[in-house]
């Protein structure tokens, strides 16, 4: 499996030939400028809250590929006003099965408004069943014991995690979220883009090895071969 890195929390992971986009943010992102929001590829676009960290770009790249956006029914609505008529809305706990894989949304202890405020529904996690390889992305969350349910779901080859801190989990609680969810292999996000969530890769990287976990923090642009 093939993800490739767009710097915060946004990255893109090939199944079956077609591209998942998460959390679209990139052309507000200073750390990311040599990223050309007109050349991602996409054919779903999942969206885990209405933050505007991770919706900047949604409308964009949903207009110019046709993908389809998978969110909460707030953050659906809110697209089809704006325009973008291939959505589909989901719950905290539904699961749903598209041509390519199955969607299962998961419990985030966050919060959801978009930029003006107004609500954007429950944050949420999704886990992604392919064919071969499971995988979950927590969104933005804190740790939290729902986590622990994740394992009687899937059995996942891997996690995405948030990991810089202040908004979300931290070094240490990315560590405890990646032993509840059962993986060893962690893909880190939310990290330095601005001040409130730089960290120090080496620490975490070491942290994670004391307690035999693999923790990627990978490059903006890099592709990650999982
Ligand atoms: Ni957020
Ligand atoms: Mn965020």
């Amino acid at each position: 499996m093939k993800l490739s890195y767009y710097g915060h929390s946004c990255f893109s992971v090939e199944v079956n030939g077609k591209h998942l986009l998460f959390d679209p943010f990139i052309s507000a992102n200073e750390l990311a400028k040599d990223i050309d929001i007109q050349q991602i590829p996409a054919d779903y676009i999942l969206v885990s809250h209405a933050h505007t960290d991770h919706i900047l770009d949604c409308v964009a790249i949903a207009l110019r590929t046709g993908a389809k956006v998978i969110s909460s029914w707030e953050i659906h609505e809110w697209l089809q006003a704006k325009g973008v008529h291939n959505t589909h809305p989901m719950n905290t706990g539904g699961k749903w099965t598209f041509d390519d894989f199955t969607v299962k949304c998961t419990v985030a202890q966050h919060s959801s408004s978009f930029a003006d405020g107004s609500y954007g529904g429950n944050p949420m996690g999704f886990i992604v069943y392919a064919e071969n390889q499971s995988f979950y992305y927590s969104g933005d969350t804190a740790l939290t014991l729902d986590m622990q349910l994740i394992p009687r779901w899937a059995d996942l080859s891997f996690a995405v995690l948030p990991i810089g801190d202040n908004f979300t989990m931290g070094i240490r609680d990315a560590i405890a979220a990646a032993q509840f969810v059962k993986v060893t292999h962690v893909i880190g996000v939310h990290f330095d883009t601005f001040g409130f969530v730089k960290i120090d890769h080496h620490d975490a990287t070491e942290a994670f090895a004391k307690e035999s976990l693999k923790l990627t923090l990978p490059a903006i642009g890099q592709v990650v071969d999982i």
